[in-house]
């Protein structure tokens, strides 16, 4: 599937390209070709003005996400865990002119997201797969009415289909915790939400009731 995105997708920035081919170089985990396709969608159709995004890396989705905006005027929040990959972030970010659009915060997710006032129109859930469950309050607060969830990474790999019983003791707590996270969204009745095996799988949800 990659490889033939990689043949079709011809509007991927050559800054993207770069970011792509430094990422697979230096083993920087970044979202899948499809899923860059996917969030591209997302920011093209619902035109989100404000952005929330959890796990940064090297800022390639961010800047995706900016560059999508034809408006050139959103603005995104991104939170990154390590202090040097922020950095290279950073650096990227203002390599692409986007300083003054992204932000990135260093920190844990989790605590920025607590810490966090105000709403978002779409969240972008990419860092820690077995926080993804303790972020639930946090998110649904920070997402506004109507507003936009996704969330990579939510198929692990396949791992998920596997019980968290049966699997390797490393991935047990990351499969019991992304099991919960998924079996409360798509059962919350505020949202509309559906699971899609774009990239590592990805849960869509749209907040209709905010409570
Ligand atoms: C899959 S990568 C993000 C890729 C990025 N969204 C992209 O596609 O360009 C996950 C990132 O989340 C960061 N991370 C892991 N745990 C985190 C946490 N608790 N809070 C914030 N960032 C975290 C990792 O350091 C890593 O850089």
């Amino acid at each position: 599937m990659d490889q033939y995105l990689r043949n079709l997708l011809k509007e991927d920035s050559e800054f993207l390209q770069k970011l792509r081919a430094y990422g697979e170089a230096e083993f920087v985990p970044i979202v899948r070709l499809d899923m860059a396709a996917l969030l591209r969608f997302l920011v093209k159709s619902h035109k989100p003005a404000r952005i929330l995004e959890a796990g940064t890396a090297i800022g390639y989705s961010s800047i995706l996400m900016a560059q999508a905006d034809e408006s050139n005027s959103s603005h995104i929040d991104t939170i990154e865990i390590d202090p040097d990959t922020a950095m290279t972030a950073r650096r990227n970010i203002a390599e692409a002119g986007l300083s003054s659009r992204i932000r990135v915060i260093v920190g844990d997710a989790l605590e920025v997201f607590e810490s966090l006032n105000g709403t978002y129109d779409m969240i972008f859930v990419d860092s820690a797969k077995s926080q993804y469950i303790l972020m639930y309050d946090c998110i649904k607060k920070l997402l506004r009415q109507g507003g936009l969830l996704v969330c990579d990474n939510v198929i692990y790999y396949g791992k998920i289909f596997d019980s968290p019983e049966e699997a390797p003791h490393k991935h047990r707590t990351i499969i019991a915790n992304l099991r919960a996270f998924l079996e409360k969204v798509m059962s919350d009745k505020d949202y509309a939400a559906t699971l899609l095996e774009t990239g590592d799988g990805v849960l869509l949800a749209t907040l209709n009731n905010k409570p």
